[in-house]
């Protein structure tokens, strides 16, 4: 408390004042093949004509800008020239929809979004800037859009309103003087799913979190900047890309890949071709990922020379003891340590984690707290299990980069997180510790899933689904998946008018709704699965049991339904579902 500091300084400045502008900081790929290599002397001026940028558009300290990008390098010069200037990001994943974003917008109260024309997804030119046009139309605290241009695709730009980023930039000075802040200023909201249908914006501020961002960067991923070229795969539109992209490597003057697209376009060797040319030395992706690369034949990375690589981490997920070998033996040949890191968009930053070249590993557990950091798993009364036992994953003493609240609601703040045990931080995860005391995380014991290592929420789904006019009630589950870790498994009942006047029915129907919660949330939510039924299992008190819903879904029989209002409607689903 009372230090003062700015974040983007911190990634940049120092840097180049330290001598070592001409090092790269970014060597960008874009998806149709393009590259672009950008220094940490380039990298300064870019995040300086930015932040002027801002600045003439009447961005204070303080105030919210909105960021809406593909992966690209304006996406870390954007959120490092907020950082620069005090404004908080609020960073909306580009594959979010429309709808998404205003309310992540309307509840951040930003006043400027920064988007592009659009990004290069599976070798075609996706738009976004329509998305922000919907998002930002009526009643908005959006006074201007900068927009970037990637795709040259056409672009509808509302005069007074919407600037070209490159525009921006070349008409301010290339230099600012930046100002010092307190080290609890706010430095970005990110929004995550919940237990309820509303995302929540996690608040982070500025001195704790490039704490543990930069020293976890340093002895978990143990990047050297001097040598090693890293890789982290993951999007800035979620906390992996805030603080192991643009906040944790930048602290320490790394040299990173950022990657647009996906791993398998043009080709499925893509990533193993890019670790090769660029000499990748450190990488770290999620097991979703490297379950994907695994169905697709240890042949692919074979043919590419991946021995640069000598870290290896992961992310999002447990990751299944299967991937986590076949990542050891195909990708690392067997020297590269995993680090399989734990942690949370409320976390900050990385919590448990092997020691990479330190710790003798377990295949499929993240195993240990790092230095300082103080979890344990616990009974339902926040007693201590024994090695040897499951229970809940808590974290018993504050830690640097934790989150300081939940924007503009501090009330669900201590609901979510402080009130399940009294003085632990609930992560709201299940684990166990084996008999040597390392902990083997479980999953989520609350209502969210966890689909290709991103957060949903259940009922932020369901509310989605009832949205639609044809349907009455949904039920939302995460079904096991051996691909996605979770998907999403719906169960709706439709409305009686919908049936009778012969709307949509059957596979029609099911498709119209998956594209609308598509339309809602984003393609990323779209249930694998969606079931019509006349019933849903609920208690006496009307809670839905979705335990048994889970059960129909993973094809089990179901479970205990003695607390059921009326035992017989699991059958009725248990035989639908053989029907189809
Ligand atoms: O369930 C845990 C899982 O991902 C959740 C956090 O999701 P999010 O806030 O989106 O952040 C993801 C990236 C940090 C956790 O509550 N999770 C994350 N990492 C692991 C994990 N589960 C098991 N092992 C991991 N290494």
């Amino acid at each position: 408390m009372g230090g003062k500091l700015n974040a983007c300084v911190n990634a940049v400045d120092r840097h180049v004042e330290a001598g070592n502008g001409d090092r790269v900081a970014f060597h960008f790929v874009g998806e149709p093949g393009d590259r672009q290599d950008t220094t940490y002397a380039e990298l300064h001026e870019k995040v300086q004509r930015a932040a002027n940028a801002l600045i003439a558009l009447g961005v204070e300290t303080g105030d919210r800008v909105a960021i809406y990008l593909p992966m690209i390098p304006e996406s870390v010069v954007a959120m490092l020239a907020c950082a620069r200037l005090g404004a908080p990001h609020s960073v909306v994943f580009g594959g979010f929809s429309a709808d998404a974003l205003r309310t992540r917008i309307a509840d951040g109260e930003a006043k400027v979004v920064i988007t592009a024309d659009g990004g290069f997804r599976k070798g075609k030119a996706a738009t976004l800037k329509p998305a922000v046009d919907k998002a930002i139309s009526g009643d908005t605290t959006v006074t201007n859009v900068l927009v970037v241009r990637r795709t040259e695709s056409d672009v509808d730009m509302v005069e007074g309103r919407d600037l070209w980023w490159h525009e921006a930039l070349e008409a301010v000075e290339p230099t600012h003087t930046p100002e010092y802040f307190d080290s609890e200023h706010p430095l970005f909201i990110l929004y995550t799913s919940g237990t309820t249908g509303k995302p929540k914006g996690i608040l982070h501020t500025t001195g704790g979190y490039l704490t543990q961002t930069a020293f976890t960067s340093k002895y978990v991923h143990d990047i050297h900047p001097e040598k090693d070229v890293y890789w982290c795969t993951a999007d800035v539109g979620w906390v992996t890309g805030h603080s192991y992209v643009s906040y944790g490597p930048m602290a320490l003057g790394a040299t990173q890949v950022i990657y647009e697209g996906t791993p398998d376009s043009p080709h499925k060797g893509r990533w193993w071709e890019i670790v090769q040319d660029l000499g990748v030395t450190i990488f770290y992706t999620a097991p979703t990922a490297i379950r994907a690369c695994m169905k697709w034949g240890r042949d692919i990375p074979d043919g590419y020379d991946l021995s640069s690589l000598r870290v290896l981490g992961s992310v999002g997920e447990p990751i299944n003891p299967e991937a986590w070998v076949w990542y050891s033996e195909v990708v690392g040949h067997g020297k590269a340590p995993i680090v399989d890191t734990w942690w949370q968009t409320e976390t900050g930053a990385v919590m448990i984690s092997p020691m990479p070249g330190v710790t003798s590993t377990r295949p499929g557990s993240a195993q240990l707290a790092i230095p300082g950091i103080e979890v344990d798993v616990v009974d339902e009364s926040g007693a201590s299990v024994p090695d040897g036992s499951g229970g809940y994953l808590v974290v018993k003493e504050p830690w640097p980069a934790m989150l300081r609240g939940i924007w503009g609601d501090p009330e669900r703040y201590v609901d979510t997180y402080w009130s399940r045990f009294e003085e632990f931080y609930f992560a709201g995860d299940g684990a166990k510790k084996d008999s040597d005391g390392n902990i083997w995380v479980l999953g989520r014991v609350d209502d969210v899933m966890n689909v290709s290592g991103h957060r949903l929420s259940t009922s932020e789904i369901e509310s989605a689904l009832v949205s639609h006019s044809s349907v009455a009630e949904a039920a939302v589950v995460g079904a096991n998946d051996p691909m996605t870790g979770q998907a999403v498994c719906a169960f709706v009942i439709l409305r009686g008018e919908a049936v009778a006047a012969g709307d949509q029915q059957g596979e029609e129907l099911v498709t119209a709704l998956r594209n609308h919660v598509a339309d809602r949330i984003g393609p990323i939510a779209k249930p694998r699965q969606i079931m019509v039924v006349a019933e849903l299992p609920k208690t006496r008190s009307g809670k839905i049991m979705r335990r048994l819903l889970r059960d129909v879904a993973e094809k089990r029989d179901v479970g205990d339904v003695t607390t059921l209002a009326d035992s017989t409607v699991m059958d009725a689903i248990s035989a639908e579902m053989k029907e189809n």
